[in-house]
């Protein structure tokens, strides 16, 4: 089913998430399979549970964008355990759709997290993969990439989305 993508200005998009107790549940299973269907039909690598309007610390990831089948990631309560590095990259957001900008992330990381069952596991990745898990882990702490920007261009985007609000076009 494909759920409803929350845009910048949505208070949801800035609110901490809970951490997730209901492993194994049929409802965090369907969240997860809704998830990766909305961020494949809006050709995102990456999706947070907020930016669908649930405060839970849960994301999906697919950097291969539905090629490798084994790139499907779903991350539940990720924290991530280690840095090494950085990069920067043009970077945008489902959330903030036609702004992409270039973001400063650690080249590098490691990262805890369990499946929708319960199971812990650790995962690396680096450059594009290592990106999208600082951006979705971000999202789960009510943090989009415009933080990350410097003050000028951070209100400068804002800007163009009030007009855009205010033109009945966000
Ligand atoms: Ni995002």
């Amino acid at each position: 089913m494909l759920l409803e993508i929350r845009k910048y200005g949505d208070p949801v998009l800035e609110t901490p998430c809970e951490t997730v107790a209901d492993f194994g549940s049929a409802a965090l299973k369907q969240l997860a399979d809704n998830m990766f269907e909305t961020m494949y039909a809006n050709k995102g690598v990456g999706l947070a549970a907020p930016q669908v309007g649930v405060l839970k610390r849960l994301t999906v990831i697919d950097v291969s964008a539905g090629e490798r089948p084994e790139a499907k990631l779903v991350l539940v309560n990720p924290e991530i355990v280690s840095r090494e590095g950085d990069q920067l990259g043009e970077e945008g957001c489902l959330s903030i759709p036609g702004f992409r900008e270039d973001v400063r992330r650690s080249m590098k990381v490691r990262v805890r997290a369990f499946d929708v069952d319960g199971n812990a596991f650790e995962v690396e990745g680096d450059e594009l993969l290592a990106r999208a898990f600082q951006h979705e882990i971000d999202h789960l702490h009510g943090v989009l990439f415009l933080k990350h920007l410097s003050p000028l261009k951070r209100d400068l985007i804002r800007r163009k989305i009030s007009k855009l609000v205010k033109a009945g076009e966000w």
